[in-house]
C-alpha cells in the first residue's frame, strides 16, 4: 500500500486528516492522522464516520460527494483513508463575492443551506458550517454574542464549484463536529452553526 501512495500530492492539512490529490486516479485522498495498532481499533473509529456520512447523504443528497472509507496498513499501524472526487473549489463567502461581480446563480447554495436547517430541525444535528469556535466562547454569554456579532464565519468544510453559471456547493467534510457532541457545549455549538447558516442565507437574500 505504501508504494501506491508515493505519487500522492499533499494539498491541504486538516485538523484530523492530511488531504492529498492522487494524480493517477484523479481523486482526493484524506488520511486520518491518528494511527491504530490493530485493524479492529481503526474499524471502531471508522464506523461512526461512515454513519455520519450516511446521515448527511440521506438529508443533503446531491450536496454530499460520494465518499468511501477504508482501513489501510502503513508500516506496522493502521490508518483510516477517505476518498472522494477532488474538487477545485472556493469557499461559500468567496463564491458569494464572485456571484456579485459575475452574476452567478446562487440558488443551489440557498437550497443546500435550507436543507441543512431542515436537517437540524428534524434530527438536532447539523454539519459543521462554522468551524473552530472554542468551548470557552460557548460557556460565556458575552463571548457567545461577540461571536454572533462577527458572523458570518466562512465554512471551510464546503467547497463551491461553478457549472453553467451556477454555484454548486459540496460538503466535503462528511463528519459531524466533535464539538457538537460535547456533553456540556454540544447543543450550544450546534445552535451557533445554525445562526451562521442563517447569517449566510441573509446575505444571499439581500442580493
Ligand atoms: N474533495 C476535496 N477536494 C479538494 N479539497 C478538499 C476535498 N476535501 C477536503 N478538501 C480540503 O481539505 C480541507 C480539510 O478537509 P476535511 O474538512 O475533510 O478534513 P478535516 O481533517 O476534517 O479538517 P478540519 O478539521 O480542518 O475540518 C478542506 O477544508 C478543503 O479545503
Ligand atoms: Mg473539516
Amino acid at each position: 500500500m505504501e508504494s501506491e501512495q508515493t505519487s500522492l500530492v499533499q494539498t491541504s492539512e486538516g485538523k484530523y486528516s492530511t488531504v492529498y490529490y492522487d494524480p493517477d486516479r484523479d481523486i482526493c485522498v484524506k488520511v486520518i492522522k491518528q494511527r491504530y495498532s490493530t485493524r479492529q481499533e481503526a474499524f471502531a473509529v471508522m464506523m461512526p464516520m461512515f454513519a455520519d456520512y450516511m446521515v448527511m447523504k440521506h438529508y443533503l443528497g446531491e450536496y454530499v460527494p460520494d465518499t468511501t472509507f477504508e482501513i489501510v496498513k502503513i508500516d506496522e499501524s493502521y490508518v483510516i483513508q477517505i476518498e472522494q472526487e477532488y474538487l477545485e473549489g472556493m469557499t461559500i463567502l468567496e463564491a458569494l463575492a464572485q456571484a456579485q461581480s459575475e452574476l452567478l446563480d446562487t440558488s443551489k447554495i440557498a437550497d443546500f443551506l435550507e436543507m441543512c436547517l431542515a436537517m437540524y430541525s428534524q434530527t438536532g444535528r447539523v454539519p459543521d458550517l462554522l468551524y473552530d469556535v472554542c468551548p470557552l466562547l460557548l460557556s460565556s454569554f458575552l463571548l457567545r454574542n461577540l461571536v454572533k456579532a462577527v458572523y458570518p464565519y466562512n465554512p471551510v468544510n464546503v467547497l463551491v464549484t461553478v457549472a453553467e453559471g451556477k454555484l454548486i456547493p459540496h460538503l466535503v467534510d462528511t463528519s459531524f463536529s466533535r464539538k457538537s457532541l460535547h456533553p456540556k457545549y454540544g447543543k450550544a455549538y450546534s445552535r451557533l452553526i445554525v445562526w451562521n447558516i442563517k447569517a449566510i442565507l441573509k446575505i444571499l437574500k439581500m442580493k
